[in-house]
């Protein structure tokens, strides 16, 4: 198949990381016959320098027009003064929102061979296998904003219509999963999250009665996914909460190096991006990890172009290489080759041999 991906680097480990999801999307193709043209273009901070917008309207119609976009990551001390006028933060932001990617999949599947680089004790991660899906453009992230002298505010705010569709999203999810679904608000206090409640307990009912749905207050829930991670299937939630609770859910992974996510909306075309940042204390040193970014590589081949063996082949390669020893200094440990670890190219380079053994 055709398909024209655009591919944004960005800040940071972002084009360090990039580079390797490019090169296994291009190795998929020459595999398997795909033409893929990847497109490159400038965001977030690198942008702003360039141009003094993180998202310049070349780049966003380049992303409108394409059928996924692969993202590295951004921002950056540099352009995070407290009195900047212009964030990398503020581009991404918009992208999503422009490109209508609600739904923001987050899956956490810890690895059998990265057990023992997890902070949580190994034997509480067997059988942990979840998604998140978080809401990506509502609530506090896009409400109005006012500063003055003395106070500063951030309104959140959620529509019936975002809570249903994300749902929904999560829901279906579910359905081609062990069919249980967490919500997660802080109803005690919050009147969005009363909303959420009410539209999540409808829009399951009415449309999901296969799918069982359990309630979770933030705060516990937070508790609850380092005590009993193996217990969570889907779990869908709010935009803040979700960016909070991804962080630490990918702790359990091992690092916040091999977490992937996918944004979707209604279409096919998506956004696909490590959930990492861009690490500027270890840019441009060459030992970022690029497996959350090529894992992202391959939800984009599952959702965006609908290819799923080729997405498996990618997963499948990734794993090998972990099991084989395939160490980046993020997940380095004692037991493995006694600790050592190889450079982002070198890891690229390991799985893409991976890849081509299948
Ligand atoms: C994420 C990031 C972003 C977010 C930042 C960079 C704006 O933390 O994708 O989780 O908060 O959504
Ligand atoms: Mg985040």
């Amino acid at each position: 198949m055709k398909a024209l991906i655009a591919v944004l680097p960005g800040d940071g480990i972002g084009p360090e990381v990039t580079r390797e999801g490019v090169r296994a999307l291009q190795a998929v193709a020459q595999r398997n016959g795909h033409e893929f043209t990847l497109v490159e273009a400038p965001f977030g901070g690198a942008a702003i320098d360039a141009s003094g917008d993180p998202l310049p309207q070349a780049t966003l119609e380049l992303c409108l027009k394409s059928d996924a976009i692969l993202l590295g990551a951004i921002g950056g001390p540099k352009w995070s003064a407290p009195d900047a006028k212009v964030r990398p933060e503020a581009g991404l932001l918009r992208l999503r929102k422009e490109l209508g990617v609600y739904a923001n999949l987050r899956p956490v599947a810890v690895h059998p061979a990265l057990r023992s680089s997890s902070t949580i004790r190994p034997e509480i991660l067997v059988g942990v296998d979840l998604v998140f899906v978080r809401e990506l453009t509502g609530g506090i992230y896009f409400g109005a904003k006012t500063r003055d002298a003395t106070t500063a505010t951030d309104l959140c705010s959620y529509s019936v219509m975002e809570v249903e569709r994300v749902t929904r999203v999560a829901a279906r999810l579910a359905q081609a999963r062990r069919r249980k679904l967490t919500s997660i608000d802080k109803s005690n206090v919050l009147e969005t999250s009363r909303l959420w409640r009410e539209v999540v307990t409808r829009v399951m009912q009415a449309e999901f009665p296969d799918v069982a749905v359990e309630h979770a207050l933030v705060d516990s829930a937070a508790m609850h996914l380092i005590r009993r991670p193996a217990d969570f299937d889907v779990i869908v939630t709010e935009n803040m909460f979700g960016d909070i609770l991804t962080d630490e859910a990918s702790m359990l992974a091992g690092s916040l190096g091999v977490s992937p996510s996918a944004s979707l909306g209604d279409g096919k075309r998506g956004l696909y991006e490590p959930i990492h940042g861009s690490a500027p204390d270890i840019a441009g040193r060459g030992i970022a990890n690029p497996v959350g970014t090529i894992l992202s590589a391959a939800l984009l081949l599952r959702h965006s172009l609908g290819l799923e063996s080729e997405a498996c082949e990618i997963e499948a390669a990734v794993y090998r290489a972990l099991d084989a020893g395939l160490r980046t200094a993020d997940i380095a440990s004692a037991d493995v080759d006694g600790g050592r670890s190889v450079s982002t190219s070198a890891a690229g380079d390991v799985i893409l041999a991976e890849l081509a053994r299948a």
